[in-house]
């Protein structure tokens, strides 16, 4: 239902023509406390509320519709909105503004996107919503195909190897398939094969005797032992070395370990599942992995889709991140703007998920509230290639001071650049000292890019 607030009849008659025109249910109040009432009776989707009201002021009315349910959308309608009201009433969480007098374009747009930022909110929570025993946000159907296979998988005792790109979520996955299994109340432990140097890797995995090596003071259980009943994670499994691969080969094919300098053969119940984000046939080819431990390890694979392949889940997880982040960081929670969201969906994602989950928490710690494209880094929203102004900043969407610093920046960097970091022949061009530069260079966080 869309509500809207207005002491002039006839906004009211207008915005219910429009928005009832496309098939909405539409509820109009004359005051902030009529319409305050309606949204306890009923609650909404969206709120068109008007700045200026008689009584109970449209600011004081829009934090009061945020505390009632912070997910309804509002947006604030006004005649002559002064910059005041705009910065305090998007802190107060409104979604957008329009100004009088109403575009029926306008309208209709800022709705469905207040209509679907809203969606997307109810998504989020019913993602993160509870004991989801997959913590996994994603409802592509690359995501839906996976959890299926988890489900199917987790309950058995089979091997499971999973594969991927890294950060799409191989650890998630593995940590799933333990918690629906029946180990689940039997341990997780987990081996990053690729950090541990390969001289200490048999005796991480398999435990060693005293003295059994110089450094191996007193008795340790190896990471085998650790797991039993439970499930063992080796991760990175690729990075293996050969002989501790023959090993793990021996253990899998006879269910006892050895401890580095031990005769004695221990009884072990573990389920076993591995990962890695290398091509392990072509590992094989390489002379690097042996092919009789593939086969063991890869009874059941399982694949996690990169995130360029499921874009639609980009803003699910962008939004769920964003929100984690503000709530670890003590921040109310930032908006976020359609154009963000945009700029996110169309970007390649080299480091999957685990790069968004990271811009995500710089964008939270260092955006502006709501996010817009300007806060995004450069790799993300190339400044040259978008519409708008010559800095493809959107408009209304930072202060002028700040637009000409971000042109500025933007015009040394390119300069800088062209110039191979030549600060004396960036100043030439420029038309300013090599001193003054060098002070702009520092201002503005100038730095040469890696390469
Ligand atoms: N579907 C998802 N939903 C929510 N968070 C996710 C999802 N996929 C990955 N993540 C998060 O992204 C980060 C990277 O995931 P994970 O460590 O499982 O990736 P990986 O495939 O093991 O990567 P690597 O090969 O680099 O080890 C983690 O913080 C994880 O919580
Ligand atoms: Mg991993």
């Amino acid at each position: 239902m869309i509500l809207i607030i207005d002491d002039e009849k006839n906004i009211r008659r207008t915005l219910t023509m429009v928005v009832e025109g496309e098939d909405f249910e539409v509820e109009s109040a004359a005051s902030g406390e009529e319409g305050l009432a309606r949204l306890e009776e009923s609650g909404a989707d969206v709120v068109f509320l008007d700045v200026l009201l008689p009584g109970l002021s449209g600011l004081e009315t829009l934090r009061r519709v945020k505390e009632l349910d912070p997910q309804i959308e509002v947006v604030m309608i006004s005649g002559h909105a002064s910059l005041a009201d705009a910065v305090e009433a998007t802190r107060l969480g409104a979604f957008d503004f329009l100004e009088k007098p109403l575009d029926r374009e306008r309208v209709l747009i800022t709705l469905r996107n207040a209509l679907s930022r809203r969606q997307l909110s109810a998504r989020v929570q019913a993602a993160s919503g509870g004991d989801d025993p997959f913590d996994m946000i994603g409802e592509t159907p690359a995501m839906r195909s996976l959890r299926r296979e988890i489900e199917k998988v987790a309950p058995s005792r089979g091997r499971v190897l999973i594969t991927g790109e890294s950060g799409t979520g191989k650890e998630l996955v593995a940590r799933a398939v333990h918690r629906l299994s029946p180990r689940a109340r039997g341990p997780f432990i987990k081996v990053n094969c690729a950090a541990i140097p390969s001289d200490l890797i048999e005796s991480e995995l398999f435990g060693h005797e005293r003295g059994s090596f110089s450094g191996a003071v007193g008795r340790k259980k190896g990471r085998f032992e650790l797991a039993d009943k439970g499930t063992l994670f080796l991760d990175e499994i690729a990075d293996m070395s050969l002989s501790a691969q023959a090993k793990v080969l021996r253990a899998l094919q006879t269910g006892e370990v050895y401890r580095v300098g031990s005769e004695q053969p221990l009884e072990v119940d573990v389920r076993v599942v591995a990962a890695t984000n290398k091509d392990l046939p072509s590992e094989i080819k390489a002379g690097r992995f042996r092919e009789d431990l593939y086969f063991r390890l890869n009874v059941v694979p399982l694949k996690t889709p990169p995130l360029r392949e499921r874009a639609e889940d980009i803003a699910v997880l962008a939004e769920s991140f964003i929100g984690h982040f503000c709530s670890e960081n003590g921040m109310r929670r930032k908006g976020c703007s359609p154009e963000v969201h945009e700029a996110l969906r169309r970007y390649a994602w080299p480091g999957n998920v685990r790069e968004l989950k990271n811009i995500c928490e710089r964008l939270v710690i260092m955006g502006a509230d709501p996010l817009t494209a300007a806060d995004l880094p450069e790799e993300i929203v190339p400044r040259a290639a978008l519409p708008g102004t010559p800095t493809g900043v959107a408009p209304g969407s930072v202060s002028l001071k700040d637009f000409k610093e971000i042109a500025e920046k933007g015009y040394i960097e390119a300069t800088m650049r062209a110039c191979a970091w030549n600060v004396t022949r960036a100043a030439t061009q420029l038309g300013i000292e090599r001193t003054n530069l060098h002070k702009k260079l520092k201002a503005l966080g100038i730095e040469r890019d890696e390469e």
